[in-house]
């Protein structure tokens, strides 16, 4: 059910517009995406990816991508992690593949 939060995700009514995967002006990603759209997964080991990490998974250099744990955090805007242990792209999310 889609209450408004920004945890209900899409309505069927809802449309795609440019800042659905962009942010203006400027993102931590390539190609101002809101996410990162050069990795399969977004979060990893159930943490941020990240040179840094404890994980021996999530600091594999596929998802690290050469960012530190904290440039990753900053780039999601220092969101504490609310996805699932291995959250695949969220292009996902509207396509209903996950
Ligand atoms: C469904 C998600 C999505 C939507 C909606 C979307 N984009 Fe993108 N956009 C991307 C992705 C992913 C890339 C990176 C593509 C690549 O890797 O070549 C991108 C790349 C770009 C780039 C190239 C940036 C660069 O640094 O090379 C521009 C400019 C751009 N988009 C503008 C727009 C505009 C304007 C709109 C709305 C009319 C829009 N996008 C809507 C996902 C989206
Ligand atoms: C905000 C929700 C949303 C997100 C995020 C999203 N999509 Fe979509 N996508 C849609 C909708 C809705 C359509 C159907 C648009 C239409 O039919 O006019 C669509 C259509 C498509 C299509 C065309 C499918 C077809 O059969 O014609 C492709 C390909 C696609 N999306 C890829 C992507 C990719 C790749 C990403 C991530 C970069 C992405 N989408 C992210 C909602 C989304």
């Amino acid at each position: 059910m889609n209450d408004g939060s920004k945890a209900a995700g899409p309505a069927t009514s809802d449309r795609v517009m440019c800042l659905s995967c962009h942010r203006a002006h400027a993102t931590g990603w390539p190609h101002m995406t809101r996410w990162n759209n050069d990795g399969e997964l977004i979060a990893v080991d159930g943490v941020w990816p990240g040179t840094d990490s404890p994980s021996s998974v999530a600091s594999q250099a596929k998802y690290a991508q050469g960012r530190t744990v904290t440039e990753t955090t900053v780039a999601y805007n220092g969101a504490t992690m609310h996805y699932a242990s291995y959250q695949r792209s969220l292009c996902n999310k509207c396509h209903a593949k996950d």
